[in-house]
């Protein structure tokens, strides 16, 4: 077969299911405000939460660093891409988490399917949740591992996979996320460090989505449930979301970064971040260690958005987040809401299948810290109307 017989094929199957994809096209600087589709909406999408992206700060230190240091970092950092803006970013990271040091990584994609393989091979065990994240269940397809996958959320499973496969000698591994990325609720971190703990077992918390926006001082999910961060032995953040940048993170113990630079596939055959890259992220970080209105503000629209929601009677349960999905469950009524808030000037994503499961297609509503509470109650009132006008 040829390369666009096989495209034909399988984008006929993926149209039949109701699922195919294409890109819209976003023009102007990232923020609450921007054209889509040639039309100027107010966006309720995305991870920019914090809404550095664009800040000021964040992008003068990315244009510095371009001139001081160029585009690129030029290779992996084990040849000769090592920068020292690179390892001063990771000390301010393993600073502002409170643990002993951290790895950078081109992506949390990539962290995730570097991370899990470097712990586990062959005749271990890594345990998942139903709802963990694409990059965690492709790093645990990558592990020669065996894996479990347990119901969402369920710890009496867990508990029950762990008390059966877990013994001495064999390296288990918990990978789970902090905040579900399309269900806005929050891990039981306290539960599953405990768990994990009891076990023997190693815990990695992806917390693509709580870095920065969740916890009295923004380290995120594990502060928000009161966990210290030298209770859990990985975590893992991104700085493509709330930090306004693109990359991610790694952080723990000095073994495990020392593990990871020499084991971790995904960070040794490929390109150390580019300059500006970093610069932005450290620039962000200080941001968001001076000003926590942002994430504060950035949960108070949260909250008014599933408050004004659920007085529509608009169900965004289980959120407790940023991340405030309404499940409409059929892939065709989801995608027509969703085209008709955008023509009424109001992008939330409509998600659906393979990121969800199959039936709970959804939008996937995500406000930034700098909504204002008119945007936010004025998408209430688009999405309530819109859901009904979609019978
Ligand atoms: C929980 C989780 N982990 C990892 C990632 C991947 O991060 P990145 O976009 O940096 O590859 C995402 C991205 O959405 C995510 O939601």
């Amino acid at each position: 077969m040829r390369v666009d017989e096989v495209a034909a094929q399988t984008l006929a199957a993926i149209r039949a299911g109701g699922t195919h994809r294409s890109m819209r096209r976003f023009e102007g600087a990232q923020g609450p405000r921007m054209r889509v589709d040639g039309r100027e909406v107010l966006v309720f999408a995305g991870s920019n939460y914090l809404d550095l992206a664009h800040h000021p700060e964040v992008v003068e230190a990315a244009v510095r660093a371009a001139r001081d240091q160029g585009c690129a970092a030029g290779g992996s950092r084990l040849i000769n891409g090592n920068l020292s803006l690179h390892e001063e970013l990771e000390e301010d990271l393993a600073k502002f988490l409170g643990v002993e040091a951290a790895l950078v990584f081109a992506t949390g994609y990539m962290a995730n399917v570097g991370v899990i393989p470097a712990l586990t091979g062959a005749g271990d065990l890594v345990v998942s949740d139903a709802l963990s994240h694409a990059s965690i269940i492709d790093g645990c397809r990558l592990t020669r591992a065996e894996v479990r996958v347990v119901p969402h959320g369920d710890l009496e499973v867990l508990d029950q996979v762990l008390a059966k496969e877990a013994r001495p000698g064999r390296r288990v591994l918990l990978a789970v996320d902090g905040v579900y990325s399309m269900d806005g609720d929050v891990a039981p971190v306290a539960a599953l460090c405990e768990i994990a703990q009891r076990h023997g077992a190693m815990l990695l918390l992806d917390d693509a989505h709580g870095t920065g926006t969740l916890g009295a001082r923004g380290r995120g999910t594990a502060e928000l449930c009161g966990v210290p961060a030298e209770a859990i032995d990985v975590q893992l953040g991104t700085l493509g979301k709330s930090l306004g940048s693109f990359g991610a993170f790694v952080a723990g113990s000095r073994a495990l970064r020392e593990l990871l630079v020499n084991t971790a596939r995904s960070f040794i055959f490929s390109c150390g971040l580019a300059p500006p890259q970093v610069a932005a992220a450290r620039a962000a970080l200080t941001v968001v260690e001076r000003e926590p209105w942002r994430r504060e503000r950035l949960q108070h629209n949260a909250e008014r958005l599933r408050r004004g929601l659920d007085a529509q009677g608009v169900s965004t349960i289980p959120s407790t987040t940023q991340i405030v999905p309404v499940q409409i469950g059929d892939n065709d009524r989801t995608m027509t809401v969703c085209e008709r808030l955008l023509e009424r000037g109001f992008f939330a994503h409509g998600i659906r299948h393979p990121s969800v499961p199959v039936g709970t297609a959804r939008l996937r509503i995500t406000p930034m810290a700098t909504h204002s509470e008119a945007e936010i109650d004025a998408l209430v009132a688009a999405v309530a109307e819109e859901l009904a006008r979609s019978g």
